[in-house]
């Protein structure tokens, strides 16, 4: 296992390559209301990665068919932009995507309402996105993985959600998935050491309901195995001497 710690060159990419995804992001947000479909997103998306100068990383990622990952209620992760899939008023849709800026990549993801959402739907989004931010104080140099792990999975479980443990957080760099992996739920072992210059990619995907999840027969699309809904926040970061930075985040 190799985990790379980035030179400050390579950082500099990987903030460009960040601040660009979340910029996609600021404008796919305004998008988001009832009517619209996924596959509306996904070429939205495209055109605006590439006109940065960018290239979507998902796209042909193990065959992946869009640039986007777009997944509506009970989907998890990794569902498939469709022309005949359009929102509507009270579902929950995530998007998850990442470009490629100088060989560096970005990957970042979000969970939005579309129009009004019920107040338990809601929670669960917002305790997700907290839960990424209880994981990343623990994101210091000096620290282990799991103190992330185990801090995402302190906060998530006493309010009776799943934490999903078929999918995880990862490093970032010059590949879209490098080492370690990063589970969202507790850990017996400690895993490796946090240093200065490691990019990583925290992202936990929560369900309302339990968290075992089953893949549909597109081969792709990840939903929960009891239908409930599921919620995923996702950074890349960066390990430094002090706190995190968070590169995914706009800073505004
Ligand atoms: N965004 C996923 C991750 O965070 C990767 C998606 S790969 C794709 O690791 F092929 F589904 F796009
Ligand atoms: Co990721």
């Amino acid at each position: 296992m190799s985990v790379t710690i980035k030179s400050p060159r390579e950082i500099e990419l990987m903030r460009e390559s960040c601040r660009l995804l979340s910029e996609v992001f600021s404008q796919l947000e305004k998008m988001i209301e009832p009517g619209i479909t996924t596959k509306d997103i996904d070429v939205e998306g495209d055109k605006l990665i590439r006109s940065y100068g960018c290239i979507p990383n998902f796209l042909h990622y193990n065959g992946y068919p869009a640039s986007i990952c777009t997944s509506v209620n009970e989907e998890v992760v990794h569902g498939i932009p469709s022309k005949k899939r359009k929102l509507v008023e009270g579902d929950i849709i995530s998007l998850d995507c990442g470009l490629i800026y100088h060989g560096y990549h970005s990957d970042m993801a979000r969970t939005f309402g579309v129009g009004q959402v019920a107040p338990d739907v809601q929670k669960l989004m917002d305790v997700t996105k907290q839960s990424f931010f209880e994981g990343i104080k623990m994101a210091r140099a000096g620290n282990y993985l799991y103190d992330i792990s185990n801090a995402i999975d302190d906060y998530v479980t006493p309010f009776g959600y799943g934490i999903v443990r078929d999918l995880v957080g990862h490093g970032i760099g010059t590949s879209l998935h490098e080492d370690p992996q990063i589970p969202n739920f507790r850990q017996k072992k400690h895993g490796i050491r946090l240093e200065p210059g490691m990019t990583l990619a925290i992202e936990p995907m929560i369900a309302m309901g339990g968290y075992e999840v089953c893949w549909l027969d597109d081969d792709w699309t990840v939903v929960t195995e009891d239908g409930s809904p599921a919620a995923h926040y996702e950074n890349t970061i960066l390990i430094t001497d002090g706190d995190p930075e968070i590169l995914t985040l706009k800073k505004d």
